[in-house]
Formats: structure tokens, C-alpha cells, sequence
């Protein structure tokens, strides 16, 4: 049994996210499906996780692979049905799995009913539920506004209606009009929908983004060719997340909202927070960003605990994700930066946010160019998992992208049976937290360590205590005569990321690239 606590499950969970797609593919079509999701529960157990984000499996032409929505209450063909959903969510609660889904606010696919009834004319009844301009006076975009994955115009003109409508990402997904009040209602009635069928909260995707400028001003030139969806932070978004807020709150088992709040600054993260009337926890991607450097490193700890720590609110840490390349290539394909890498994510205060196939220590796919799909150049990180050693891996079909390198080597199957593995390192690590309510709960002090390393205790006011240190450089490092030495005087080390010395008492020493969790005793 874990330690018990009050504190709502979303602080002390970890949350795996699963893109479908790649996921597992039960019917050989080459594509991920839920059926796959739920043949692998057993695994997800098996590992620890407690709960699975779920990337869009809603019904999609796959412009941008399910965030370009065309209904986002029926599940696209490709994943399932609804049924299978239902399935999935019952088999992972029984599981105590927790299941989040994406929710897409920000735009639709040009599918979608609603968009299609939009570009009918400028008379249609929806057409205020997109924004559409007239062309600026030389015949050109309203403003300069420049779109995701290329340097686009975020403006497509429709030569029939004589406008442009806005599109923050492809022309195939255009942005709602958040100010329209029949836009809130209807995305209000989809998250009615997914909480009404059972799921535990929604991962939001850019949610900085719903609210904009009336006048829709240019963006500051000096910022240019910088996408529109990566500088809006409009105070607009603000009452919106309230309402939002406010209506998962007014269910049962607090469901949780977990936005993608895609500015690269923490301190344009923290408001979208609120005064704990807002996301109940949001993504910060700098520390994603930031190279396998210990200062680099300590400065974004102490700048999200600088933040977010006078508005109370929960960090989260995250360091792969289906949109950037994974951790070990990033980090030069090194297996045992990966490795330490994972002590660091879950020995931080705040939630974790795993992606399927890092705890493989999986590297991006190579993506020969006969075989790129991805408009936004993010196919390597999407690559399949693979589950067995054997050709296929598990796949009963060729997958809709290649396999990483070393799947021959690196799959569920091999590392399960490897007790060496760093997927046994996961595992290790996530029991390490359920069993440590200072882990999952504990108050965070930064120690004072030896250049090249970043050390901190995680504590409860009952005294649990554990000390988490990681050497970011790949030279042996003693801690001696460091702050970070006294505080882990007599323990013993719980997990290392090396697996190395577990369970033998910590002499001060860390191997290169290593990093332990440290328990008293
Ligand atoms: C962020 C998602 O993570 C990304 O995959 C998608 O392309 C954009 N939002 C647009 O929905
Ligand atoms: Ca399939």
C-alpha cells in the first residue's frame, strides 16, 4: 500500500501519454487503434503509470493526425468506435488507470460541420464561429500572422466569399471565434460529452491560444517568422479557463485539466493557473528545451518553483512528447543521460508526464523521405512501439512509419525480460514514488552540490524523506564537502539510474551520467 492521502490523485499521479496511432494495432491496418490501447493495460500496470492521456482519436481527415477534429464526440474509424472507447475506459479504471483525453479547442478540421457551414456564404449561420476578414487593402492577408509547421500567412482566402479565415495551423484546421458565446456552449457540451462517458480529465491542447485579439493587431515584426500560436497570450483566454474550470469542477471525482500552454517562459505559464480557478495544472516547455547541463537545469527548477510557488500552483515536468524529438536523441543518443534523465523527471515536485516509448529509451525513427507524413516534421518521435523482438515487432501489419533504430534490441518484450533495462528502471522508479508520499508529495529543497550536479530533498511534514541527486556530466563526481553531502549522510540508495548499488549504502560518489533516489537508513 502507498502512503494515503487527501490531496487530489492528478498531484501525485504519473501520466503516460499514448499516441494512438503508434501505439499498438490489433486489426494489421497499420495504425494504432483503442483496441490496441486496451490489449496493453496489462503492461501499463505492469510498469506502474497511473494514468494514460490519449492523443486525439476523434474523427479526422489526418490533416495534422486527429488535431484537425471533424466530430469530437464519435471516435474515427481508424481507432474504433465508441464502444471501444467505453471498453477502454472500463478496463483501465478497473485497472486503476485514470483515462485523459485530448480536447482541441483552438480549431477544427475544415470537415467539420461547423466549418463547412461557416464557408457556405457570408450569411451562413456559423460563418461567426470562425474568424473571417476581409483581405487587408492591397489584397492581401488581414494581418501578418504567420502559421505553425511552415512561414505561411495564418490566412487562407476563399475565393467565393471574397474573405480570409484564420488558421493558426494548416489551412485545413481553422481557428472557432472563442468571443462567439454559441462556440463556448458547443465546446462546453464536448467536454459534457467525454465527462459524461467517464473520463478523468483532457489534456488542452494550446490552450493560450483560444483567446485573441478583437482587433486582431500584427504580431511585433522583431518576432517574425515566430508562429502566431506560439506568442498569443491574451487576457481573453482568462475568463474562458474560468468557465472551463468551473464546469469540470461541478463534477463528481475531480476531474482534472492539464493545459498545453505552448510560451516559452514559465512566468508566461504561471497565470494560466489562476487564482486555483484555472487549469488545474499546466505543461511548461522550457525545461524541455534545455540542453544536459546541470546549471541550465538548476535554473529552470528554480525558475518554475519561482513562479508557480506564490500562485500554489502544481508544476508538472515533461521531457518527450509527440511533437519533439525524444529525450535520448536530444540529449546525443546517450542511454545513461536518458537514464538519469528519468530520476530527474520523477524526482521533481510535480507531475510527470511519461510518452510511450521513453521508457524504452527509444531514439527517433529515421524517416526516409519516400515515407514523410507529417506536415509539422515531427514523424521520428512518432515512430511505432514495438512490442516483440520478432520481425514486425508485434505489428501484424507494416506501421504507418518505420521503426526507431534498435527496435530489434529495445522491445517490451527483451527489456521486460533484461531485469537490467531502463524500463526496469521506469518501473523501479515508479514504485520507488508510490511507496514515498515525500516523492510524490514531499516539499522540494535545492542543496548546494558540486559544479556538474543538481541535488534536492523531497520531504513531508510527517518525515518522509528522500534525496534525489543527478550528475549531469560524464565524469565520476564526490560530493564531498557539499551541502548536498550532509543532507544524504546515512542513507541508502533506493534506485540508481545505473541500477548500480541499490540497496547498499550511499558512499557519496556518483558515477558519470548517474543519478539516485536516496532513502534514509
Ligand atoms: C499541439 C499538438 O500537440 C500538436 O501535435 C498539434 O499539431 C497542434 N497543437 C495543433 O493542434
Ligand atoms: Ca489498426
Amino acid at each position: 500500500m502507498g502512503p494515503v492521502s487527501t490531496e487530489p490523485w492528478w498531484k501525485s499521479a504519473v501520466v503516460y501519454q499514448i499516441y494512438p496511432r503508434s501505439f499498438a494495432d490489433t486489426n494489421g491496418d497499420g495504425v494504432g487503434d483503442l483496441a490496441g490501447v486496451r490489449a496493453h493495460l496489462e503492461h501499463l500496470v505492469w510498469l506502474g503509470v497511473d494514468a494514460i492521456w490519449l492523443s486525439p482519436f476523434y474523427r479526422s481527415p489526418m490533416a495534422d493526425f486527429g488535431y484537425d477534429v471533424a466530430d469530437h464526440c464519435d471516435v474515427d474509424p481508424v481507432f474504433g468506435t465508441l464502444d471501444d472507447f467505453d471498453a477502454l475506459v472500463a478496463d483501465a479504471h478497473a485497472s486503476g488507470i485514470k483515462v485523459i483525453v485530448d480536447w482541441v479547442p483552438n480549431h477544427t478540421s475544415d470537415h467539420h460541420r461547423w466549418f463547412v457551414e461557416s464557408r457556405q456564404g457570408r450569411t451562413s449561420a456559423k460563418r461567426d464561429w470562425y474568424v473571417w476578414r476581409d483581405p487587408a487593402p492591397d489584397g492581401g492577408p488581414p494581418n501578418n500572422w504567420v502559421a505553425a509547421f511552415a512561414p505561411e500567412p495564418a490566412w487562407t482566402y476563399d475565393e467565393a466569399s471574397g474573405q480570409y479565415y484564420l488558421h493558426c495551423f494548416l489551412p485545413e484546421q481553422p481557428d472557432l471565434d472563442w468571443s462567439n458565446p454559441e462556440v463556448e456552449a458547443a465546446m462546453h457540451d464536448v467536454l459534457r460529452f467525454w465527462l459524461d462517458r467517464g473520463v478523468d480529465g483532457f489534456r488542452m491542447d494550446v490552450t493560450h491560444l483560444i483567446g485573441k485579439d478583437p482587433e486582431l493587431a500584427d504580431d511585433p515584426p522583431e518576432y517574425l517568422p515566430i508562429p502566431h500560436s506560439a506568442l498569443n497570450d491574451r487576457p481573453e483566454t482568462h475568463p474562458l479557463l474560468r468557465r472551463i474550470r468551473t464546469l469540470l469542477d461541478a463534477y463528481p471525482g475531480d476531474r482534472m485539466i492539464v493545459g498545453e500552454v505552448y510560451l516559452l517562459d514559465t512566468a508566461l505559464v504561471a497565470p494560466y493557473y489562476g487564482d486555483d480557478d484555472e487549469l488545474h495544472l499546466s505543461f511548461n516547455f522550457p525545461p524541455l528545451f534545455t540542453p544536459w547541463d546541470a546549471t541550465q537545469w538548476r535554473a529552470q527548477i528554480d525558475k518554475t518553483v519561482a513562479e508557480l510557488e506564490p500562485l500554489s500552483a502544481w508544476p508538472t515536468w515533461v521531457l518527450s512528447n509527440h511533437d519533439n524529438p525524444r529525450h535520448r536523441t536530444r540529449y546525443d543518443g546517450d542511454e545513461g543521460r536518458a537514464r538519469a534523465a528519468a530520476v530527474l523527471l520523477l524526482g521533481l515536485r510535480g507531475t510527470p508526464f511519461l510518452y510511450a516509448g521513453e521508457e524504452l529509451g527509444l531514439l527517433d525513427a529515421e524517416v526516409p523521405a519516400d515515407r514523410v507524413v507529417d506536415p509539422g516534421g515531427r514523424d521520428g518521435c512518432r515512430a511505432p512501439i514495438p512490442w516483440e523482438p520478432t520481425l514486425g515487432h508485434g505489428w501484424p501489419g507494416e506501421p504507418w512509419l518505420p521503426f526507431a533504430p534498435e527496435a530489434q534490441t529495445r522491445s517490451v518484450a527483451d527489456e521486460k525480460a533484461d531485469p537490467h533495462s531502463i524500463l526496469h528502471l521506469y518501473r523501479r522508479l515508479l514504485a520507488a514514488r508510490r511507496g514515498s508520499e515525500a516523492l510524490q508529495l514531499g516539499a522540494q529543497h535545492m542543496l548546494a552540490a558540486p559544479e556538474g550536479v543538481v541535488a534536492w530533498t523531497r520531504q513531508t511534514p510527517a518525515g518522509d524523506r528522500r534525496v534525489v541527486v543527478v550528475n549531469f556530466t560524464d565524469a565520476v563526481v564526490r560530493l564531498e564537502g557539499t551541502e548536498a553531502l550532509a543532507a544524504s549522510a546515512h542513507t541508502t540508495i533506493e534506485v540508481a539510474s545505473d541500477g548500480l548499488g541499490e540497496g547498499a549504502a550511499f558512499t557519496g560518489a556518483l558515477a558519470p551520467d548517474q543519478a539516485v533516489v536516496l532513502r534514509p537508513g
